[in-house]
């Protein structure tokens, strides 16, 4: 049976701007996006979208009242929908077996009682969340056991490969499109109804299946593979700064082999995201739970150099400024994980920011995107006082303001506007001498020494 109505529990950085795609391209299909958070929906029914994507808020406007809805009655989404995605968090379980490595299914587990609660007749349920492996099989039990009303459902596998600040390019022209179901008569069938939806407007030689657990390891190794990689390009970063080789140009030679490849190869201060620690964790955890220790030793290196690239920053920061930074004011450019997002979910600057205040530190931040607000969650979040976050933190409306008066400078995230400043109006702004700490490397480094300024780029050395 072709698929109708599509509901996806869950309106945050994937349910929304995939659900807003599947509606944009599929004018016939009914897609209710539901969450319980009133102003996330809130958000997303107005002019103000909650999150920020290059490009989704035309997406949709596109299709918005017409077939795509936000709502928080849930139930009602479910009853009407012939398909649905759960599109929940999964944070890292903070507590009990597995703290901080495995991925806590509490929401997962409520959305799936939830749906066998509601649900009637047939129904396919897409797992979209990035979930441990084996996840499905709980999902098919908790339904199996809780549906007061006989309906019978099939789970599928259907990662999503997208990243945030280019969702919009991934999900209109993606790499591939991964489902993953049961290999039976109806699992077949339920595989075949979510394809034709993303047969719309993807070819169908990018449209993989694979039975359930393939589709499900496949999200964890392909965020691991990612990770590694900027990890392995980090630890290399820090060897450049040692040797005076220029990790962009290393970056560059390897990347031009073509079995290498240029992609996720540029040194920054840390990976960040609500993905490649999640994913990477949860590996290490499925390896340790497997009697793997060899396999999960090996991914947890990545997590572990990641840390340390964090660390070393900010370390090279203090013993630069005569080893001490207190009382002085920093300016940081840049708090969210990556450009093009207002998301700061493991930003690598909240560990920055954070060991600098432990430091004693003043700083000055700006971010395009990120809210004040958000950026003092996220402090005290990492444990940072409110005492400190009131006398310490101040948030600026530019670059030039966070500059004012500052000691140094520091960019944390790579958006484009920092590659243009007004150089050698920020070097007057600050006090001399005017260090900078390119954590991305995406100053024109020449030109840095040459405006009078004391830079460091990672990967590259003072
Ligand atoms: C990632 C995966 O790319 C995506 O396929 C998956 O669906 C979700 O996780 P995302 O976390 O949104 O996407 O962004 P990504 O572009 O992968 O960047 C992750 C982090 O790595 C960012 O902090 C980014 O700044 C950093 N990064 C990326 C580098 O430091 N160097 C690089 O070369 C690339
Ligand atoms: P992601 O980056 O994976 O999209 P987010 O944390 O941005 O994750 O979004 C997850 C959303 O799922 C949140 O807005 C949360 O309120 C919502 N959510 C959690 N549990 C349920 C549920 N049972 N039904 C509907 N929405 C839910």
């Amino acid at each position: 049976m072709p698929i109708k109505s599509i509901c996806c529990l869950g309106a945050g950085y994937v349910g929304g701007p995939t659900m807003a795609m599947i509606a944009a391209k599929c004018a016939d299909i009914q897609v209710t996006v539901a969450d319980m958070n009133e102003h996330r929906i809130a958000a997303w029914n107005s002019a103000a979208l909650p999150i920020y994507e290059p490009g989704l808020d035309a997406v949709v406007a596109s299709a918005i009242g017409r077939n795509l809805h936000f709502t928080t009655d849930i139930r009602s989404a479910i009853a009407a929908a012939d398909l649905i995605f759960v599109s929940v968090g999964t944070p890292t379980k903070s507590y009990g077996i597995g703290a901080g490595r495995a991925a806590d299914l509490r929401y997962i587990e409520s959305a799936a009682r939830l749906i066998a609660e509601v649900s009637e007749g047939n129904k396919i349920i897409v797992e979209k969340s990035t979930i441990p492996v084996k996840t499905a099989t709980a999902i098919k039990a908790i339904l199996a056991a809780n549906s007061p009303h006989g309906a019978t459902f099939q789970v599928l596998s259907n990662p999503e490969f997208l990243a945030e600040g280019t969702a919009v390019e991934d999900l209109e022209c993606p790499d591939r499109i991964l489902i993953g179901g049961e290999t039976t008569a109806e699992g077949n069938a339920a595989v075949e109804a979510l394809a034709a939806v993303y047969a719309r407007w993807i070819p169908r030689e990018r449209i993989l299946t694979t039975n359930l657990w393939s589709s499900e390891l496949s999200k964890l190794v392909a965020n691991a593979f990612l990770a590694q990689r900027i990890s392995s390009i980090n630890s290399i970063s820090a060897l450049c700064e040692a040797t005076g080789a220029d990790v962009d140009e290393v970056a560059r030679a390897c990347g031009m082999d073509s079995r290498i490849g240029p992609k996720f190869l540029k040194a920054s201060i840390g990976f960040g995201g609500s993905c490649f620690q999640k994913d990477i964790l949860n590996l290490v955890y499925l390896c340790d739970s497997f009697n793997l220790p060899h396999v999960a030793e090996y991914w947890r290196q990545v997590v572990h150099l990641n840390d340390w690239q964090k660390t070393r920053f900010v370390e090279k920061i203090v013993r630069t400024l005569y080893n001490t930074v207190n009382g002085k004011r920093i300016g940081i450019l840049g708090f969210a994980f990556k450009k093009d997002t207002n998301d700061t979910r493991e930003s690598a600057a909240i560990h920055v920011c954070r060991d600098l205040l432990l430091e004693r530190a003043h700083l000055a931040i700006y971010d395009p995107r990120v809210s004040p607000q958000t950026i003092r969650e996220d402090l005290a979040a990492a444990g940072v006082s409110a005492e400190i976050i009131a006398s310490n933190v101040e948030i600026c409306t530019d670059s030039y303001a966070a500059a004012t008066g500052a000691h140094a400078l520091a960019t944390l995230t790579e958006w484009d506007e920092f590659r243009t400043l007004d150089l050698p109006r920020i070097y007057d702004l600050m006090l001399k001498p005017a260090f900078i700490f390119d954590g991305r490397a995406i100053l024109p480094a020449d030109e840095l020494t040459a405006h009078g300024f004391d830079a460091f780029v990672i990967g590259r050395g003072l």
